[in-house]
């Protein structure tokens, strides 16, 4: 059972890149199963730090095949320049290296219009969404209206078509919203020109995948956003528009439940949001600031994509828990202890009250999530500086407590916790 999935187990933003760039040292394959540019996964090597929207982050390794999957939206331009990013910065992007399925949809210009306008439209009730088309793109994937990868394999005229098709449906509905029309040639112009670019790394990958598996080949599949922003399980509407939890994986890939292996959940060792939506622990003051950061180091609470500042809190364990039930996490990987030294007291949400109520699970309704308050744990926080450890034993008591506190709450080992952003910055339990 090669398959080795790993998801976020929060609002996005946990630190996922990070750890599959770890895994993939010992993996052949690392694919991407759901969502677009949406997402912002960042790696530290030494003194290099790539941001990754749409490769997955396993590319770093020599040996490693990565595969975009049929659950992700594609943005062909935004993936030409990520490539060539890449390419400028000596990283090796070749066909045999990085592989598109056939099946993804792609993001059209007039998709990215429509996010605007829907947002705008909707107002003081905006989701806060990341404006790169991902929902009106996954919209027309299950309306069937759709266009594919697959199509970019056509011949140039045949896929011109089809795009300005494409983008002329849209229009109807711009016009609808009050927006200008797209003039489908123009707007479609450098698509054109992707496409050409495109076309030999685009297959079939869930065949390429089956074949690989039957071969004994091992695979990471890398989760964008969180459990907390699935279309079925986050707090809808405030969510986004694909499934980054453990059954995303298996359809976002093409592959079978019983290849799979472990399923590892990543956290943040403590609560951040951005885009709309409630957020019971969330915090303001100087414990905010200091977990958010200033902006000025790349790993401060600020966002990969779209540079917004992140909503900070405590830690809700109360949405962990609901991870762990959702995903089936067969372990736990923190990240950014190091964040809180110097913090004198720390908390963790292990309860909701509403209405009178204590509560385990988070409730379905975004009215009473707006409702609960936070039943806090409070925790000795530690003074020193942490991002040296490397063994668990090495931690101070007060943070080896936290993170053992956090694991019985959710009732799932944690042995992995990273403690700076360079890649050997983590602390093993022996
Ligand atoms: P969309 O995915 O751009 O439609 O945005 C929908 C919601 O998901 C918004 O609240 C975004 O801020 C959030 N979101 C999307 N991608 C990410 C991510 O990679 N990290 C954190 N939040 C995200």
């Amino acid at each position: 059972m090669p398959v080795t999935i790993l998801i976020g187990a929060q609002w996005g933003d946990e630190g996922k890149g990070r750890y599959v760039d770890w895994l993939a040292a010992s993996a052949d394959i690392v694919a991407r199963y759901a969502g677009g540019d949406n997402a912002g996964h960042t790696v530290a090597i030494e003194e290099d730090v790539y941001k990754l929207h749409l490769i997955p982050s396993g590319v770093f390794h020599d040996d490693v095949v990565s595969i975009m999957g049929n659950g992700m939206v594609v943005n062909p331009v935004n993936l030409v320049k990520e490539i060539k990013g890449l390419q400028a910065m000596g990283i090796e992007i070749t066909p045999e290296r990085l592989l598109i399925s056939s099946r993804a949809h792609i993001i059209t210009p007039a998709h990215i219009e429509l996010d605007k306008a829907k947002e705008l439209a909707r107002g003081t009730k905006a989701i806060g969404t990341t404006l790169r088309g991902i929902g009106p793109a996954y919209l027309d994937k299950t309306g069937r209206a759709g266009i594919r990868t697959g199509d970019m394999l056509l011949d140039l005229e045949t896929f011109a078509e089809r795009l300005y098709e494409a983008i002329e449906r849209t229009n109807e509905t711009l016009v609808k919203q009050g927006m200008e029309k797209l003039n489908p040639q123009e707007a479609a112009l450098e698509y054109l020109d992707a496409a050409t670019f495109l076309k030999p790394f685009i297959v079939d990958t869930s065949i390429y995948l089956y074949k690989a598996l039957k071969d004994g080949k091992k695979v990471v599949c890398e989760g964008a956003q969180g459990t907390l922003l699935d279309i079925d399980h986050g707090s809808y509407p405030y969510v986004t528009s694909s499934s980054p939890t453990a059954g995303g994986a298996l359809t976002g890939l093409g592959v079978g439940p019983l290849d799979v292996e472990h399923v590892l959940g990543v956290a943040k060792s403590f609560s951040t949001r951005v885009g709309g939506g409630p957020m019971p622990t969330e915090l303001e003051g100087d414990i905010a600031d200091q977990l958010r950061g200033t902006g000025e180091n790349f790993w401060d609470e600020f966002g990969t994509t779209t540079g917004r500042p992140r909503r900070c809190g405590w830690l809700d364990v109360v949405m962990l828990r609901y991870a762990v039930s959702v995903n089936g996490f067969s372990e736990m990987m923190l990240t950014k202890m190091d964040i809180l030294s110097g913090i004198d007291e720390l908390k963790l949400a292990v309860a909701y009250e509403v209405d009178g109520e204590q509560m385990e699970f988070p409730p379905v309704t975004n009215e009473q999530l707006e409702r609960a308050t936070a039943v806090y744990e409070t925790l000795d926080g530690w003074q020193e500086d942490i991002s040296g450890c490397r063994n668990f034993d090495e931690l101070p008591a007060a943070a080896q407590a936290y993170v053992n506190r956090i694991a019985e709450l959710c009732d799932v080992p944690i042995n992995t916790i990273s403690v700076g952003p360079e890649r050997d910055q983590l602390v093993l339990r022996s």
